[in-house]
């Protein structure tokens, strides 16, 4: 997701300082770019070279443990962030390391969104990602020209933490749905339809959505190998589930598609999109 979204920065004329923890895809990146962004993409050797000198300091990794190795510690992003500047994180991660690391980025001067996206890998090629963020309103203001490069739409969701909240709705919305999806097509296979032809139809109708348009043709055909993968959708369910423990909220079916997704990757599917729970009805 970063590298796509980087990739609209440099397109869109901004100087760039990259870091990744494997080097060989920052160069590659910045081979690629080389003569965009306003002339040079420079690689960073740490996360803190990366962040020196920089009003805005742009980080996509995996979930919490990762983002706190980038954020903190002596070669990380903050030991080099500038009093002033904005830190925008488009990880998913929990409410609480977002609050925390807002807390940090205080101490030194700057300000901390937490920033999460939705709209996948083909959302952020086509720079078309939407960014839900917490944090400092004056802070999200002063990032929105950052976003306008590879987000259709941005909104500003409250205090740190509200990017990350508002993000779990998403994934709880999704959960419940691709299941459906996924028995739809199966059941209409058993009722011996014509899945592509039932999918057609119906997605002019009610029951259309953004997996059935996007996801529905793949589990037909059934290819996995792409999109968002099952690991990080267990990491986000897991965030959705320890977050509903603490506010009372009832989440009966997102739990249910979290066993699901741990069969997926029993399977060996965890790395696969998360259209895959369709395998587990195949059998
Ligand atoms: N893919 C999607 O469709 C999608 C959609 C919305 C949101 N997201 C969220 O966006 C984030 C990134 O997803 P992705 O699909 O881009 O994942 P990915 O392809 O696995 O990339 C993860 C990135 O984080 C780095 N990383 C992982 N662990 C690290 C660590 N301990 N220290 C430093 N760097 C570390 C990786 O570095 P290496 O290159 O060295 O491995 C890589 O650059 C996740 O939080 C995911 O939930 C993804």
């Amino acid at each position: 997701m970063g590298g796509p979204m980087a990739g609209h920065l440099a397109r869109a004329g901004h100087p760039l300082a990259v870091w990744n923890r494997t080097r060989a895809k920052a160069e590659s990146f910045a081979r690629a770019h080389a003569g965009e962004a306003g002339g040079a993409v420079r690689v960073a050797a740490t996360p803190a070279e990366a962040a020196r000198g920089a009003a805005f300091v742009l980080c996509c990794t995996g979930e919490d443990e990762a983002l706190r190795v980038t954020c903190l510690g002596d070669t990380g992003a903050f030991a080099g962030l500038d009093p002033g500047a904005v830190f925008v994180d488009h990880t998913t991660a929990s409410a609480e390391i977002a609050r925390a690391l807002a807390r940090e980025a205080a101490s030194r001067g700057a300000a901390f969104l937490d920033a999460p996206v939705s709209g996948g890998e083909d959302g952020a090629k086509r720079g078309a990602l939407t960014v839900m963020a917490g944090g400092d309103e004056a802070a999200f203001d002063r990032a929105r020209p950052v976003f306008a490069a590879y987000a259709r739409k941005a909104a500003w969701m409250g205090p740190s933490g509200a990017g990350q909240l508002t993000k779990m709705v998403n994934q709880i919305c999704i959960a419940g749905l691709v299941e459906a999806l996924a028995e739809g097509l199966a059941f209409a296979r058993r009722a011996g339809l014509e899945p592509a032809r039932a999918l057609d139809v119906i997605s002019q109708g009610a029951a259309q959505s953004w997996q059935m348009e996007n996801r529905g043709p793949t589990m037909i055909e059934g290819r996995f190998d792409f999109g968002f993968a099952v690991d990080w959708m267990r990491k986000d369910l897991g965030l959705v589930l320890a977050e509903a423990r603490r506010n009372g909220a009832r989440v009966p079916v997102t739990a249910l598609v979290d066993q699901l997704y741990a069969a997926v990757q029993a399977k060996g599917g965890g790395r696969w999109d998360t259209s895959s729970l369709v395998r587990l009805l195949e059998e």
